[in-house]
């Protein structure tokens, strides 16, 4: 190492390579087998690339290229470049829910970070959790980061026509069920549904999650949304493995980056490309590790004046490769102009004004403008009270039906997601036009996990008198690429203690949205005394969860949706002082 550089003596990984004695030649030693000189260890900077590369999860499988791309650019930069696999979290495969390792894997990147000789990170993820979890980790280490997704995939192509992750799953099942499709057109339609590479191609939570991530200004500007096969994908991750490295040298960690007005750059960037509810749940428990004030509320009030101005599925018409085609995110933010603190920092060093001042958008079909939006100011994101959720729960506008957003009607009410699957079809299925459909025990602790179970499909009986959508209650979440009249994230969860464990069939609910209200007409002192006595004193989310394992940890520890569901012991930053060793 050159002696008298301050800037390299302070250097974290300094504290590994830069030293000597058996210590320092342990720390380099071994790291000679990769061949390389010992220009490694001369007070570069040593740059970490967390990689959720897996086959079990698809839509991250290729970042082994992306990475690549990455390393190229951190070594033209004159940095070290230092690959690590991170857990992974496949949406599609992952049971019970990806949801419930979510922070499992921010655990798993905190720490890796933490305990190696790591100046800063690039982040790779894709698929829905594993961009949030990488996030929460790397925050509350608070070393230089960048984040480079892996992409949305091409567009699907079925018989002459676009289809969009998850969204053409639910219409094409609800046309088996109506017998408007064959399960033999239904087994074709599967093969066609994920092109190439990259996660899911509506504005599910991966696109969501890349676009806030954007939005935050803790990627490049125009990143979220390049194909995953687009050569501009690797070019973009190139060019994040040079800024990394600059990064580094101008001390540039998250906490001078992120403020509160980047989250609330991200909540309403959130509500004018049509995001995922579950952008809700991740940007709060995003915003609990960076230790920035952001509550439920925030998500309604600050999105009441941005108008939806991206007409992706399932709010709208297109999939994610016509949104690259428009001119991606920053076409978004320049058009959402004085609605968003143009003045908040980014990776870049530059604000998130000055990135995108002059952002061209090329499909202004795709990308609207604030004069002619896909929807009105006010219509993405409300958040409830009442009764049933004394801490609240979530509605996404965009997907609901307008006439069922006031509404009231009895209540069908099912302890699970399979009793409900089991009862769906029922010719004697005691339901009407007007019934709202509840599910419980769906929530961080009650499932576990928190799944994406909330978008229940309409029953058989309705569906044979032509009705499509149902006012449906839970407190779990539903997929980004879902839509109906699903209120979510009910909290407390019923397994939590929370009042939605003493509804009973029969009960009139109402979700009067313009009122923000969600509640049933059963009168205080008779939901008093239905109540289990643990039910009042906070359910099992006050004693220790039975069994052994990750989902007893997660389930003694986890908290509510509308705090984000990270674990207790999670929030907040721990920095990244060096951990002792000796030797
Ligand atoms: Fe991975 Fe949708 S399943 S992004
Ligand atoms: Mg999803």
């Amino acid at each position: 190492m050159p002696e008298g550089d301050k800037a390299v003596e302070q250097r974290r990984s300094a504290a590994w390579f830069g030293l000597d004695g058996k210590l320092g030649f342990v720390h380099r030693s071994k790291l000679y087998n990769r061949g390389g000189s010992g220009s490694m260890f001369d007070g570069r900077p040593v740059i970490g690339i967390a990689n959720s590369a897996s086959d079990l999860a698809p839509c991250n499988a290729h970042l082994g290229q992306v990475a690549e791309a990455v390393k190229r650019g951190v070594l033209m930069a004159g940095g070290v470049p230092m690959e690590f696999p991170t857990i992974s979290l496949g949406e599609t495969l992952m049971r019970p829910s990806a949801m419930l390792f979510r922070n499992l894997m921010a655990m798993d990147v905190e720490e890796t970070l933490r305990a190696n000789p790591l100046d800063g990170v690039v982040l790779l993820g894709g698929c829905d959790k594993t961009v949030p979890a990488q996030v929460m980790g790397a925050l509350s280490v608070d070393l230089p980061t960048v984040v480079v997704t892996g992409g949305p995939a091409l567009n699907g192509r079925f018989r002459g026509e676009s289809i969009g992750s998850g969204t053409h799953v639910w219409k094409f099942s609800e046309e088996v069920r109506a017998g408007r499709m064959t399960q033999c057109e239904f087994r074709s339609a599967e093969a066609c549904l994920s092109r190439s590479a990259g996660h899911c191609t509506t504005m599910g939570t991966a696109s969501t999650m890349a676009c806030v991530t954007e939005a935050l200004g803790l990627s490049l500007p125009g990143s979220a949304v390049i194909p995953a096969v687009d050569a501009g994908r690797a070019r973009i991750a190139e060019q994040a493995g040079q800024r990394i490295v600059a990064m580094v040298e101008e001390g540039l960690a998250p906490s001078r980056l992120l403020d509160r007005r980047s989250f609330e750059n991200a909540v309403r960037v959130n509500a004018a490309i049509g995001g995922s509810t579950n952008a809700v749940v991740h940007l709060l428990a995003m915003a609990g590790r960076a230790e920035v004030a952001l509550a439920l509320d925030d998500f309604d009030r600050l999105a009441a004046s941005v108008p939806l101005l991206v007409d992706l599925m399932p709010s709208g018409r297109f999939l994610m490769e016509e949104f690259h085609d428009a001119g991606g995110l920053p076409a978004v933010i320049r058009e959402l102009g004085d609605l968003l603190d143009r003045d908040a920092m980014t990776v870049t060093g530059r604000t998130l004004g000055e990135n995108c001042a002059d952002a061209p958008n090329w499909r202004p079909d795709v990308v609207r403008t604030r004069k002619d939006p896909v929807a009105e100011p006010g219509s993405h994101t409300a958040v409830l009270r009442g009764n049933l959720a004394p801490d609240g729960a979530v509605i996404k506008l965009s997907a609901a039906s307008p006439q069922l957003t006031r509404h009231t009607g009895p209540a069908l009410v099912f302890d699970t997601i399979e009793d409900y699957d089991a009862a769906k079809d029922s010719p004697d299925l005691p339901v009407t036009p007007d019934t709202v459909l509840v599910v419980r025990n769906a929530g961080p602790v009650g499932y576990p996990g928190m799944p994406e179970i909330g978008n229940l499909a309409i029953p058989r009986k309705m569906l044979d008198q032509g009705v499509r959508d149902m006012v449906r209650v839970t407190d779990g979440r539903m997929s980004g690429t879902s839509y109906g009249t699903v209120v979510l994230h009910v909290a407390p969860e019923a397994a939590a203690g929370g009042p939605l464990a003493l509804l009973r069939d029969g009960d009139r609910v109402t979700l009067d949205v313009p009122g923000r209200r969600l509640e049933t007409d059963v009168p205080d002192e008779e939901l008093a005394a239905r109540a289990p006595k643990d039910s009042v004193s906070g359910g099992l989310r006050n004693r220790p969860a039975p069994g052994s394992g990750w989902a007893s940890l997660y389930r003694s520890h986890v908290n509510q949706a509308d705090t984000g569901a990270d674990l207790d012991f999670l929030t907040g930053r721990r920095g990244h002082a060096v951990p002792r060793r000796h030797l």
